[in-house]
């Protein structure tokens, strides 16, 4: 059988099934289900509060599982999906309220990967699924991120090869007036203004035992194993040298033979792609702390400032 094919058949039955995506690697199953959607949050460790992204294949699709589809939906899904954008919306009684952890909205993205696409045609329903990483790890961005995070726990993995995004998608609530950004991401603020106009950030981060509104905004999140701190530019004369990593932007070449002195350029969509392979790659080397180099403080850069603010802890 081929992998498509057995991906559905394990779909079919219930079973959790690790895809592709362009942002991240998602951990799906059938959203109408509440056996199949629980053996997500068993398998991930994750808060039974925190609701899941649910993935669709068209307009018409999405439209069937929201109980209203405001007209930003319609003009925000027509011009960036299939993308890096979750709309979140009143749900339908079709999806079980497991996904949405009890409830009323709904989160609806369709993702932009051929793979992806396939196996929600053939699979033909709502397909559940949050970051296919253990709850509080980082987003995995290749096959192998997967294993190594799920082995065991996941009844198939889909590979699709590497994510070009990197990061996961923005989250965007449009169940406020104005609409509220709930997680920056793989869209931009200005992307989405260009369509529907002014929009909020929901900013305030939020202690990791408190209830959030988008449990995404707890303040340790998508963080390696090994201590992080993030830095600014002048600080870092200040570094400790020995058996630590170093994550810089825009200096190549500075320290070439040092595998532990990384610099990536200066374009937030390249930096996205490989920074979170990095550092899972620097996280199974034993060293005593991984520097970061916060980015500058421009709107390109917000989705990635937000990544690495939550992977990290201010050096002082
Ligand atoms: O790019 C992505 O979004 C990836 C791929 C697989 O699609 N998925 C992803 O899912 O990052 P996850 O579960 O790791 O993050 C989903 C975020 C969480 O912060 C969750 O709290 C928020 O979206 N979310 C989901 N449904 C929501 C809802 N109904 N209301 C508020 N926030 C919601
Ligand atoms: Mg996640």
């Amino acid at each position: 059988m081929n992998p498509l094919d057995q991906a559905v058949q394990i779909l079919r039955q219930g079973g959790l099934v690790a895809f592709p995506t362009e942002t991240v690697y998602g951990l799906g199953a059938d959203a109408r289900r509440a056996d199949a959607v629980g053996k997500i949050f068993a398998a991930k460790g994750r808060p039974a509060n925190n609701p899941l992204i649910v993935h669709i294949h068209d307009i018409l699709a999405a439209r069937q599982y929201a109980a209203h589809w405001p007209p930003f939906a319609q003009r925000l899904a027509e011009h960036f999906w299939p993308g890096p954008l979750t709309l979140i919306v009143q749900k339908s009684d079709a999806i079980t309220p497991i996904a949405t952890a009890g409830g009323p909205t709904v989160g609806l993205r369709i993702p932009n990967h051929a793979l992806a696409l396939q196996l929600l045609r053939q699979f033909d329903g709502p397909l559940a699924a949050p970051s296919a990483n253990r709850s509080t790890h980082i987003s995995p961005t290749t096959a192998e991120h997967v294993r190594n995070e799920l082995a065991g726990r996941v009844d198939f993995i889909l590979d699709g090869g590497r994510c070009t995004v990197g990061i996961e998608s923005t989250v965007l609530d449009l169940t406020t007036d104005p609409p509220t950004i709930l997680r920056p991401g793989g869209l931009s603020k200005a992307q989405i203004e260009s369509i529907i106009g002014p929009v909020c950030e929901f900013n305030r981060i939020i202690h990791p035992d408190q209830p959030a509104a988008s449990p995404g905004q707890q303040e340790i999140h998508y963080a390696p194993t090994t201590p992080a701190f993030r830095f600014e530019p002048e600080q870092l004369k200040n570094l400790p040298e020995s058996n630590v990593a170093r994550i810089l932007i825009g200096q190549p070449s500075l320290r070439p033979h040092d595998k532990h002195h990384i610099t990536l350029p200066n374009d937030p969509t390249h930096y996205a792609r490989y920074i979170y392979a990095i550092l899972r790659e620097l996280d199974t080397h034993s060293l005593d702390a991984i520097y970061i180099q916060m980015p500058p403080d421009e709107p390109h850069w917000t989705a990635l400032r937000d990544r690495i603010r939550r992977a990290t802890r201010p050096l002082d």
